[in-house]
């Protein structure tokens, strides 16, 4: 049975501040999507957040792209903002909602979207991640250690039907060019891609042997679609587990090491990407809130939720980092991030100038007057007396 699975993710108002999405908001989104599968629309739905963003995951048989399943996300969003984020004065209401009217299609418009179309295997596992305070190629190390490392995943060696390795669709998004590699052979030139995570994204990784769908990530940048700074653009993803691609535990083990992402405090500080557990899955309203963002507005969080498909339908979700052995990994993050933090206003805790140009440090700089090395060195003095 082919299915598609699409997560379409927004911001649309945090409670308090940018730290969290309000439960009455994932309420209704869950309310509206339990309407649509009732007239058939989609097979199945979960509706979960992390920090102040809202994804709804959804299950049906329309395809990648699909207006109707955009159109649906899309007037949730715009409803529950209606309804639930201005009534509610919450902070930053629609923030993602970008665009006035529906085209048609989310992407462009300020969701984050993942889709895949899959041939739903005899028994199909997956993991849906979702990141906050940072940016979609937050995941490519993770993604890298996942599809591409032996250290990380043991089936790249033991298992005959990974062996051959897995194709990385790269995508530059400056430029608007995808890179289409394998690993491993071309692992090098991967690197040379991903290495700078704020322009190249691994967007898709198929099996190499037989093209089969892995995983794919979403890539809308927001900051380029808005021209000014809108978040940091906090991905969602979906990945396949088990039997001839990374098990389970292959997938987590990517997250054992919280590495350092763009995003945190103002989309403008690199911070440690910690894995969060939830707050609370209430299986009976089909949502799960997500954790908070808390010290400088953060950390840069990261969740995963095990579903296993049955003829499109979600069993779960299984909240994976909420075990013992993350605690650790979390504890190392905090040390990151406090150890980060001393830097204050610095370099490289603060990001490079590329990557303020879409905040609002720009005005500052602009608003600050300058004199001539040349001019100011004839007469120190008079500058001086001038200057305050
Ligand atoms: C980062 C983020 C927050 C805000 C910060 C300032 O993606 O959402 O860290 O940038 O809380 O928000 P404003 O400028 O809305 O007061
Ligand atoms: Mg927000
Ligand atoms: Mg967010």
């Amino acid at each position: 049975m082919k299915v598609t699975i699409s997560i379409i993710k927004a911001d649309i108002g945090g409670c308090p501040g940018h730290a969290w999405a309000h439960p009455k908001a994932l309420e209704f989104a869950a309310e509206r999507l339990a309407e649509a599968q009732k007239k058939g629309l989609i097979i199945d739905y979960y509706v979960y957040s992390c920090g102040d963003d809202i994804s709804l995951l959804m299950t049906h048989t329309k395809g990648e792209n699909n207006p109707e399943i955009h159109g649906l996300a899309w007037n949730i969003f715009k409803e529950a903002t209606e309804n639930i984020a201005k009534k509610l004065k919450l902070y930053g209401a629609g923030q993602d909602l970008l665009k006035e009217t529906f085209s048609g299609n989310v992407r462009g418009m300020g969701p984050q979207v993942a889709e895949m179309e899959i041939e739903e295997r005899p028994s199909e596992p997956i993991v849906v991640i979702a990141a906050d305070k940072t940016e979609p190629g937050a995941f490519n190390l993770p993604l890298f250690k996942m599809f591409a490392d032996p250290f990380t995943t043991a089936g790249l060696v033991i298992d005959p039907e990974m062996h051959a390795g897995f194709k990385f669709e790269i995508i530059d998004v400056y430029e608007g060019r995808v890179y289409i590699l394998d690993a491993p052979e071309r692992i090098y030139d991967i690197m040379a891609l991903i290495g700078t995570p704020g322009r190249y994204i691994i967007r898709r990784i198929y099996r190499k042997e037989d093209l089969l769908p892995a995983s794919v990530i979403s890539v809308e940048r927001l900051n380029l679609i808005a021209g000014k700074y809108v978040g940091k653009d906090d991905p969602v993803g979906i990945i396949r587990a088990q039997h001839g691609l990374p098990a389970v535990g292959e997938i987590l083990e990517a997250f054992a090491y919280p590495h350092m992402v763009s995003g945190w405090m103002r989309g403008s500080h690199s911070g440690p990407l910690m894995p969060a557990k939830m707050t609370a899955i209430i299986p009976e309203k089909k949502i799960a809130l997500g954790p908070k963002m808390t010290r400088f507005d953060g950390p840069p969080k990261v969740i995963a939720l095990g579903f296993q498909l049955h003829d499109g339908y979600l069993e779960g979700p299984v909240d994976l980092f909420d075990d013992p052995a993350f605690d650790y990994v979390r504890l190392i993050a905090s040390f990151v991030a406090d150890y980060i933090r001393k830097m204050g206003p610095i370099m490289p805790h603060r990001l490079p100038p590329e990557e303020m140009e879409y905040t609002t440090l720009p005005k500052v700089l602009a608003s600050l007057k300058y004199i001539p090395v040349e001019e100011y060195e004839k007469d120190r003095y008079k500058y001086l007396k001038e200057s305050s």
